[in-house]
């Protein structure tokens, strides 16, 4: 079990997003847990970490199997389609993921039977019989107590309907493990996030844990359970062990097995519970190390709804990203809402954020600062003069920002971090609108190139450390500094650039968006 603190050691960080149901189509909140898992695996990457950034789909199950049965398609065929549409949003999203499972695959179901083997010789599991309340959307079982009441029918806490499930299964002796999952909540105080979600899990572990049923016989659509194949396993445990599967369990000789255990798993606050009790919960059974970090992040609505099918406003993140561009997307859905926060969209917000902070406040100091340079130095760059006081204004907090970014980050706290890269856009402009360089040429025009050059520096910060936010645009940013492939990571950013090079012309980074709707 893993004893030490939420902080990991330098080196390698492994980082997951949910696997996906594919009962239907993604949406823009897949796209957004994913999204946020990317930034970070960039991040890692930046600051020179071995990473391992893995995404998926979960393709067992009740609600998969029904959701084949409607569109007249056998279950294997119809997860394929799916999960490849799955796949094409991660590819068009620009997400760096390093593996993409599917729960359908071999390696996962003997993943599934080596962990449920674990529990068994653990004396973990036992047959039994289940009876009580079943909610296929959320595949979830939910005490009667839980149940909510709507025109005289019961519905789970999350407002899916419920049936009454009556068949034999094996249960996972979870009743066992409330003060352990206690202590160890206790003992590793960062492993829920944000605190409030924290003290729910907290709370529901307190008022006590029933055994869990983990094998269904009601229906054919999972991974047999090993030597009673009448039994398919319950699709969470299925579907937890992923994260484990894809670093190469049961074979912990395999070289990614290093990975192992995960520095973070990102979930939306529905599956929660999943996560932060009946994972752990299993693991520790299983005498495998825990996951150190759950973080639950929260909901988005559209223009104040609820995003749903039945509404027809399912905001489809292939359709933002041909209106808008990737980049400008990717910014605004983790500048817009803070992180672990609900948030609502709105077309409105977007396009106000995407004029004012990236149009205005971040490519026109580019542009100005770099058209300057163009003009009035030959496109080359100036040598790297001692600062003066008023350099020091600038290239202080631009120096201090990849630590002040990082340190948000590792908090998962994405908007603050892009609030502190804003202070410094923000400071860059009114900086530059002190200096007037474009003034100096006659008068003074050392003092103009020193200027330019501070203001250069500030820009080849803002650049690196937003390449994980928004990758292409601050690709091409950072080809218009002059900044070499080699010259983009985190550490590269203590080595000053050579006077002299050659800067190819600038253009505009971002468009303004006109839009009368
Ligand atoms: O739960 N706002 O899969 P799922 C924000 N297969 N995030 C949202 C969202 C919204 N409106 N809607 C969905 C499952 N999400 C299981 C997971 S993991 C071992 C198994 C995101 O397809 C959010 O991350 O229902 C949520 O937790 C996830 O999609 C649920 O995806
Ligand atoms: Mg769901």
């Amino acid at each position: 079990m893993s004893g030490e603190s939420a902080a990991a050691p330098a080196g390698r960080f492994y980082l997951t997003t949910p696997i996906y149901y594919v009962n239907d189509k993604p949406h823009i909140g897949h796209a957004y847990t994913s999204l946020a898992a990317d930034v970070l695996a960039r991040w890692k990457r930046l600051e020179g970490r071995d990473v391992f950034f893995l995404t998926g789909t979960d393709e067992h199950g009740q609600k998969v199997e029904k959701a084949a049965a409607d569109a007249g398609m056998e279950p294997q065929a119809f997860t394929d389609r799916v999960s490849g549409s799955f796949r094409d949003l991660a590819v068009r999203m620009g997400f760096s993921n390093d593996d993409f499972i599917r729960t359908t695959e071999e390696r996962h179901k003997r993943a599934c039977a080596a962990l449920w083997e674990r529990l068994k010789a653990a004396g973990d599991i036992y047959l039994g019989h289940y009876e009580g309340w079943y909610a296929v959307r959320d595949e979830a079982f939910y005490g009667p107590d839980e149940l909510i009441e709507k025109d005289g029918i019961k519905l789970a806490p999350t407002g899916a309907p419920v049936e009454w499930v009556r068949e034999p299964s094996w249960f996972f002796r979870l009743s066992a493990w409330e003060e352990r999952l206690l202590r160890f909540y206790e003992e590793h105080p960062d492993f829920i996030a944000p605190t409030t979600r924290r003290n729910e899990v907290l709370a529901f572990v307190r008022s006590g844990l029933q055994d869990l049923s983990i094998s269904r016989t009601s229906f054919r659509w999972g991974v047999p359970v090993p030597g009673d194949p009448e039994h398919v396993m319950y699709v969470w445990l299925d579907a937890l062990t992923n994260y484990i599967t894809a670093v190469g369990y049961p074979d912990e000789g395999d070289p990614l097995w290093r990975f192992w255990p995960a520095d973070i798993h990102f979930v939306g606050k529905d599956i929660l519970r999943f996560h932060a009790i009946y994972w752990p919960a299993f693991l520790m059974a299983a005498g495998i190390e825990t996951p150190r970090r759950i973080f639950a992040h929260g909901w988005w609505t559209n223009e104040g709804q609820k995003i749903s099918k039945s509404l027809g406003n399912v905001i489809d993140p292939l359709a933002l990203i041909d209106e808008f561009g990737l980049d400008p997307v990717r910014f605004f859905l983790l500048r817009e809402v803070p992180f672990g926060n609900d948030g609502d969209f709105s077309r409105r917000a977007l396009i106000g954020r995407l004029n004012s902070e990236l149009a205005n406040d971040l490519g026109n100091l580019a542009n100005r600062v770099l058209s300057l340079i163009q003009r009035n130095l030959d496109g080359r760059l100036p040598a790297a003069e001692a600062p003066t006081e008023a350099d020091q204004q600038l290239l202080g907090p631009a120096d201090a920002l990849p630590a002040g970014v990082a340190e948000a980050l590792d908090r998962q706290a994405y908007h603050e971090a892009l609030e502190r890269v804003w202070q410094v856009v923000r400071l860059g402009n009114s900086w530059i609108d002190g200096q007037k360089p474009w003034s100096l040429k006659k008068t003074d025009p050392v003092r103009m190139a020193a200027v330019l050059r501070s203001l250069h520096q500030a820009l080849r910060v803002l650049a690196t450390v937003l390449q994980p936010f928004m990758p292409a645009t601050m690709a091409a940013m950072l080809d218009q500094l002059g900044v070499e492939a080699g010259e983009r990571s985190l550490a590269a950013l203590a080595v000053p650039l050579p006077e002299g090079r050659a800067l190819p012309p600038p253009a505009p980074l971002f468009r303004k968006i006109e839009d009368a709707a």
